[in-house]
């Protein structure tokens, strides 16, 4: 038996192992396998010593006194949609992002909201110290909001400090920096992450105190190690920006409390995040409607429509194997779309490098998406400009056949809403504000094309 239980655990996912492996079997990374001293088994497993009988504890009846507590709005409302409506007491969130991307920016207004609005708020830093918190605040213009701030790493002072503060909301910026004295492993490792989170949950869910909790991701995009917290919190939001691109997206990719795959859309600004309320704003260009290859497509990102442009670019190929290059969406399903066109409409994609990009740095993961794309390709190959002022959307099986898609009454409002007044559809839809163009096949769309040239 080791003397104390040490042990090689994946810093990607917290996977333990007896002996070193190259690779995680778990995960499947490379390399990421450690010697953590873990000391003691972890909080809440069985332990040899806790061989008592227990204590019966109360189980009660579903029926009951309801405290139907609102939701805490943070006064920012990009944040509070990714956040499902805004932040519920007791909850934990884990916002993770690249170094860089702006999350501490982004928490430091949203506790500046929030002691605005009256609720108590911690902000916790390990990487900053509170002058450069202040300075930060300052140039945001944030001053003057009544938050409280800290500059700590030992989580047992940061626990003592909250217990007798007694905050309605506490931003840990980030776990990645905390450390417990109960455990001999360095801070940043699985167990130190592992830990901490686990003892901020807990103090979350017995004072009604909401925690956010800030966390690295690693270059391949895991939170470093605290793949784990994602298990342990309500929550998870990334922040995710676009190499080159202003904008930053929080995507929520978990929520018990709410819709996951909601996002926010923020701008980075030189006075910090600005709410983008209308993100179609972004992802659609100046395109005057004479520009082949090129088609707007109503989506959905979360429960809102968003209208983005797919662009696309078909030109003679010189090569054995023509180029297919894809930015945005789905290259499988660029190749399974260009089969179709070519096998099922006649039209020659295989002699041409293709190339197709969504507008703005947006990543479509909607099937409802095919028919756009598909109208881009079929425009860049044929030189002809759809109708200016037109939306499309719709999914393409392999057979060719446009399927109907979910929530088509909001894409076809979004789309009317920002002064669209055509739409290109599956069959058997209805609009008051568009003229619709519905399509069963993709080959009556592609001669439909052809014929409005
Ligand atoms: P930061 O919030 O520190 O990122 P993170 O906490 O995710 O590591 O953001 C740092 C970046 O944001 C930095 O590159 C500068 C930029 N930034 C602005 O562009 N405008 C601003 O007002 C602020 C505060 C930061
Ligand atoms: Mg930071």
């Amino acid at each position: 038996m080791a003397r104390s239980s040490d042990s090689y655990i994946c810093q990607s996912c917290g996977a333990a192992y007896g002996k070193w492996a190259g690779r995680c079997e778990a995960c499947g990374q490379w390399n990421t396998i450690e010697l953590e001293q873990t000391e003691a088994a972890p909080s809440g497993s069985h332990s040899a010593k806790s061989s008592g009988k227990g204590k019966a504890i109360d189980l009660v009846s579903l029926k009951g006194e309801l405290s139907e507590e609102p939701r805490i709005s943070t006064g920012n409302m990009e944040f509070d949609r990714a956040a499902g409506g805004g932040l519920v007491p007791g909850s934990a969130l884990l916002i993770g992002g690249d170094p860089g991307v702006g999350k501490s920016t982004l928490l430091l207004q949203v506790a500046a909201g929030l002691a605005k609005g009256g609720s108590r708020v911690a902000y916790i830093s390990g990487e900053e110290a509170v002058a450069q918190i202040r300075l930060r605040a300052s140039r945001l213009g944030l001053a003057d909001a009544p938050v409280h701030l800290a500059s700590a790493t030992a989580l047992k002072d940061i626990l003592a400090t909250l217990k007798t503060a007694k905050p309605d909301v506490v931003i840990m910026d980030s776990i990645q920096t905390l450390w417990s004295d109960t455990l001999p492993a360095a801070p940043g490792t699985v167990t130190q992450v592992r830990t901490c989170a686990q003892e901020l949950v807990r103090f979350a869910k017995q004072t009604d105190t909401v925690m956010l909790l800030v966390g690295h991701v690693t270059k391949d995009g895991q939170i470093a190690g605290p793949r784990v917290v994602e298990h342990m919190v309500d929550a998870v939001l990334y922040f995710e920006s676009e190499a080159g691109r202003s904008f930053r997206i929080l995507r929520a990719v978990k929520n018990r409390f709410g819709a996951a795959h909601e996002i926010g859309v923020f701008d980075m600004t030189g006075a910090g995040l600005r709410e983008v309320s209308n993100p179609s704003e972004l992802f659609l260009s100046e395109n005057d409607g004479t520009i082949s290859g090129s088609a707007v497509f109503a989506g959905i990102e979360g429960t809102r429509p968003v209208l983005v442009e797919i662009q696309a670019l078909v030109s003679q190929s010189s090569l054995g194997a023509p180029r297919r290059a894809v930015v945005g969406w789905d290259s499988a399903r660029l190749s399974m779309l260009l089969a179709v066109l070519d096998t099922r409409c006649g039209l020659d994609f295989g002699r041409h490098d293709v190339f197709l990009n969504v507008a703005g740095g947006l990543r479509i993961n909607e099937p409802a998406a095919d028919l756009a794309a598909a109208a881009a390709l079929v425009s860049s190959l044929t030189d002809i400009a759809l109708p200016r002022d037109t939306a499309v959307f719709g999914e393409v099986g392999l057979s060719g056949s446009i399927r109907p898609v979910p929530q088509a009454d909001a894409r076809l409002k979004e789309a009317a809403k920002l002064g669209f007044s055509r739409a290109l559809t599956p069959t058997k839809l209805k609009s008051r504000d568009l003229k619709l163009n519905s399509f069963a096949g993709l080959d009556d769309f592609v001669r439909w094309v052809r014929q409005s040239a």
